[in-house]
């Protein structure tokens, strides 16, 4: 059996968005900037594709800016929005690198960055926050959806914060968005990063909404595409496909996240089942993502848990889709509170709405059985070489 559950990684593209896209390749191929008849062809259709993503986030058509990653509409938001004076910035310790890293790059720059600590469920320290917070701060960012344990943030409280000592508030909802209802209004956001390619859409696009008001440094010189933010020639087929995806992403939204909400339930019941597994992150449905389920295996590898689970035909992660190369422990796990090891023996399964029960219950089985053959091999494990494992927790902190 082949089973995908590392949605959070990438997801696979609806048929529909492949259609859309389609004609922009080969029929419908003209430059947006060109002034004949295909160009403006061509640019009705970014135009189109900018409003209906617009409206999925109750925001106008003209506060969106395509991009070419959620990535680029990070590092657009923290350094376009940080240009004007003030030299403080204030993130969470939680965010993803494509935000954790520009803003330790801002530090090379000049400015002073503060990172919150989280508590053992993963939410910000409000108290904490708004104690930072001060004349000098450009930007506050704080991710909305957490890409490896789901807690989701409550935006509006730090939005209404961010008001009231008139700072710019940026959130990336790149693992939010089509799986909690997202109103930039509502929420008080002044910069939103979205993508398309967790949501069933196309890589290589993404978009930064930014509020009218906002003034941003443009970091793309060049041409004068996006309205004169962001210069290059649009990737017409991937706005097409992204707003699809947002589209019907949108709409299916409470059907979609039911389906999920109750797969993973059930799918962390059963790896809970498991001797000395444990669920990271929050877990109650209401505070986390409906489609992650992120477990320590105790006395387990996650890299060689991953592997053996990959040649039984399932794919999920251990850390962060980017940072899955790489040996370091996750930097959210570690900011929860776990050991080093602990951060090791965990895996993320990320869902979609293409998973079914049959899936869920292969998966349980299959971790079951690879879990407790690893064990056996660990020298490590609960009644192997006693003391062994308190040892290296020791050296590692
Ligand atoms: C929360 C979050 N932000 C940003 C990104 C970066 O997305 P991309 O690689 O598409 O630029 C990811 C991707 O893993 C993510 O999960």
């Amino acid at each position: 059996m082949k089973v995908y559950m590392d949605n959070s990684a990438t997801t696979r593209m609806l048929s529909e968005v492949v259609e859309a896209m389609q004609p922009h390749f080969t029929e419908k191929y003209g430059n947006p900037s060109s002034l004949h008849y295909m160009g403006i062809e061509a640019e009705r259709a970014v135009d189109e594709s900018r409003a209906k993503l617009a409206e999925c986030i109750n925001a106008e058509p003209y506060e969106i800016i395509f991009t070419g990653s959620a990535t680029e509409a990070n590092n657009l938001a923290i350094v376009g929005a940080c240009h004007a004076g003030r030299k403080k910035i204030i993130t969470s310790e939680i965010e993803h690198s494509s935000v954790g890293k520009v803003i330790r790059n801002m530090e090379r720059r000049g400015f002073e960055t503060v990172f919150i600590g989280v508590d053992e469920e993963g939410f910000v320290d409000l108290k904490e926050l708004e104690k930072k917070v001060d004349g000098n701060t450009a930007l506050v960012s704080i991710i909305h959806a957490n890409h490896e344990i789901g807690t989701i943030q409550n935006l509006e409280a730090i939005g209404k914060m961010c008001k009231e000592k008139e700072v710019l508030f940026h959130s990336d909802a790149s693992q939010s968005f089509t799986k909690v209802p997202i109103d930039v209004k509502k929420f008080g956001v002044d910069l939103l990063t979205l993508n398309s390619h967790k949501i069933h859409g196309p890589k290589g696009v993404g978009a930064l909404y930014v509020r009218k008001e906002v003034k941003l440094e443009k970091q793309v010189h060049g041409g004068m595409q996006e309205r004169n933010w962001r210069a290059g020639t649009e990737n017409v087929a991937g706005m097409v496909g992204f707003a699809k995806a947002a589209e019907i992403g949108v709409r299916e939204m409470k059907r979609n996240v039911a389906k999920m909400q109750k797969l993973r339930n059930a799918l962390v019941e059963g790896l809970l089942r498991i001797e000395n597994a444990q669920l990271n992150g929050p877990e109650s449905d209401d505070k986390r993502l409906c489609n992650i389920a992120n477990i320590t295996f105790n006395y387990v590898e996650g890299e060689a848990l991953l592997m053996r689970l990959s040649e039984q035909g399932i794919c999920v992660s251990t850390g962060s889709a980017c940072s899955s190369k790489s040996l370091q422990p996750s930097h959210v796990l570690k900011a929860l509170g776990l050991k080093h090891e602990q951060a090791h023996g965990s895996l993320r399964f990320s869902l979609s709405k293409f998973n079914s029960s049959e899936e869920v219950n292969y998966v349980i089985k299959m971790v079951e059985k690879e879990v407790a053959e690893l064990r056996k091999l660990s020298a490590y494990a609960p009644g192997k070489k006693a003391g062994y494992y308190e040892e290296r927790e020791q050296a590692f902190e």
